[in-house]
């Protein structure tokens, strides 16, 4: 936690987690807001759940008309059935600020369009390297004293970044008032296992050593980089989703039970959960790029940028010493799916004497949570099935979708939390830190990247990293690749 954070009094906490009574948003007219922030706000309003003016600032020379325009033309295009009545009421709340971030009078315009506002809310969907200058304008405009600010990732590129950023942010803002976005804490499935494990109890009493012998997580993308090879290229897989979107799958899994009421309570057990995760180590880290990534526009020729990250992660501590926790992702997989997995030791062979099967050892049990791109929880259990052939393996499903457990995207969580001051959904600089110390090794000392052809399932020398756990398991998807599971 920062020096800034600890000198911050209950007076002032409460003061920033209040609730808005007006949203900025800062690079209104860029791309984010395209294909995601206007659609987001659009269902808050439909479902009654946004109840402040939303003001709009950005560089470009726009009317509010046009603004409304791009409003409707986003929504639409993203294939949400548009609602007048709806959609009127959301562009009711819009007001628009043109002007250069690096222009003092854009922020007294800002001021200007908020005037009579207690709590603002102030969301920049701009690049980072623009973060401090806009923290440092709003506060000299005297606009943050009692508002808060949600940026966007990345949060640095590596561990001396993140600080560095943060430094930057904290000479404006204290700790308690920046809200950072990890979609990944806004999804249900996260939730999910959060509350799966928490709330019942045939399920914590073995989350343990004794009973588990790994935990995978895969997160599995069937598309590629396409157009984004400026972005990805100097990124790879690595700081793109694994430092971020996949270390929280770790702490949802991985973390004791929050020890208390309150928004610090997940965050606190978080953190505390990495912090006993052994630094990685470079020798279980596999790296691979798909065949023609090279040929993408904007990747440099003979990049040995990661398209594929698989690694293994220790935690020390009573729960989880010699669990080992394999990560995996990677871009043209044969399938798109994000799952955790937690597979349970070997049970020892059975003697009935009741018939066949009885020399085969059974399967493990494994119990997994898939996230992406719908959300269920599935059991496999050793069975002895009348109907079938001696005993297998089965599976036992619950689909949350057939269930009704659907609900808001990611980003009307998050923007909904930013709103009201849920500051537990957004990523603290401890819990950024610690990420990045975690993966720091495997930044300064890459392993060589492997080529894989597009629709399998990464290198085979991933299956290095599992053997003797198994190899990978699932992931669990509806149509089952053609390819086999290295
Ligand atoms: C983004 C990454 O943060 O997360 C993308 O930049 C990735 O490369 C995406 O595809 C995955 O998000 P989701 O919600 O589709 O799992």
């Amino acid at each position: 936690m920062t020096a800034s954070t600890a000198s911050a009094t209950p007076q002032d906490t409460d003061k920033w987690s209040a609730a808005a009574d007006v949203l900025v948003v800062f690079g209104i007219t860029g791309d984010l807001a395209r294909v995601m922030t206007f659609r987001s706000l659009y269902r808050l309003e439909s479902r009654g759940l946004l109840e402040c003016p939303i003001v709009g600032v950005a560089v470009d020379d726009w009317t509010l008309e046009r603004l409304v325009q791009r409003a409707r033309d986003s929504i639409v295009a993203t294939g949400e059935p548009l609602d007048e009545e709806v959609f009127g009421r959301f562009v009711g709340r819009l007001a628009y600020v043109q002007g250069d971030f690096g222009d003092a009078a854009t922020y007294q315009r800002v001021g200007e369009a908020i005037s009579g506002a207690q709590h603002p809310v102030f969301y920049l969907e701009i690049p980072p390297f623009l973060f401090g200058r806009v923290a440092q304008g709003l506060s000299e405009a005297g606009l943050t004293a009692a508002g808060r600010v949600v940026v966007e990732k990345p949060f640095g590129h590596d561990l001396a970044s993140a600080k560095a950023l943060a430094a930057e942010l904290h000479e404006y803002l204290d700790e308690a008032q920046l809200y950072r976005i990890d979609h990944y804490l806004g999804k249900m499935g996260y939730e999910e296992i959060l509350y799966l494990r928490f709330a019942n109890t045939v399920l914590e009493p073995l989350w343990n050593r004794t009973y588990v012998e790994c935990v995978e997580i895969t997160m599995a993308e069937d598309f590629g980089v396409e157009d984004r090879g400026h972005f990805y290229d100097p990124v790879g897989a690595l700081r793109d989703v694994v430092v971020n979107h996949l270390m929280q799958i770790v702490a949802a899994a991985a973390m004791e039970p929050p020890s208390a009421h309150g928004q610090e309570a997940l965050r606190d057990a978080a953190v505390t959960l990495f912090r006993a995760v052994k630094t990685a180590d470079p020798a279980h880290y596999v790296r691979g790029q798909y065949d023609g990534y090279q040929d993408i526009p904007g990747v440099a020729a003979g990049s040995t940028t990661e398209t594929y990250a698989a690694l293994r992660l220790e935690i020390d501590n009573w729960r989880w010493q010699g669990v080992p926790f394999y990560i995996r992702t990677g871009k043209r997989l044969p399938a798109t799916q994000t799952e955790l997995r937690v597979v349970f030791r070997e049970p020892p062979p059975v003697h009935l004497g009741l018939g066949s099967g009885e020399d085969r050892r059974p399967v493990r049990d494994e119990f997994v949570v898939k996230l992406d791109p719908s959300t269920g929880a599935r059991l496999v259990v050793d069975a002895h099935r009348a109907d079938g052939k001696g005993p297998r393996a089965v599976t036992l499903d619950a689909e949350f979708a057939d269930e009704g457990g659907e609900g808001a995207t990611p980003y009307e969580v998050l923007l909904h939390a930013a709103i009201v001051g849920d500051s537990g959904r957004f990523k603290r600089q401890d819990v950024v830190e610690e990420n990045w110390r975690i993966v720091q090794p495997l930044i300064d000392d890459p392993p060589p990247v492997h080529p894989y052809a597009q629709g399998t399932w990464g290198p085979a020398i991933a299956a290095t990293l599992v053997a003797g756990h198994g190899g990978w398991q699932g992931p669990w998807i509806v149509e089952p690749p053609t390819e086999v599971v290295p």
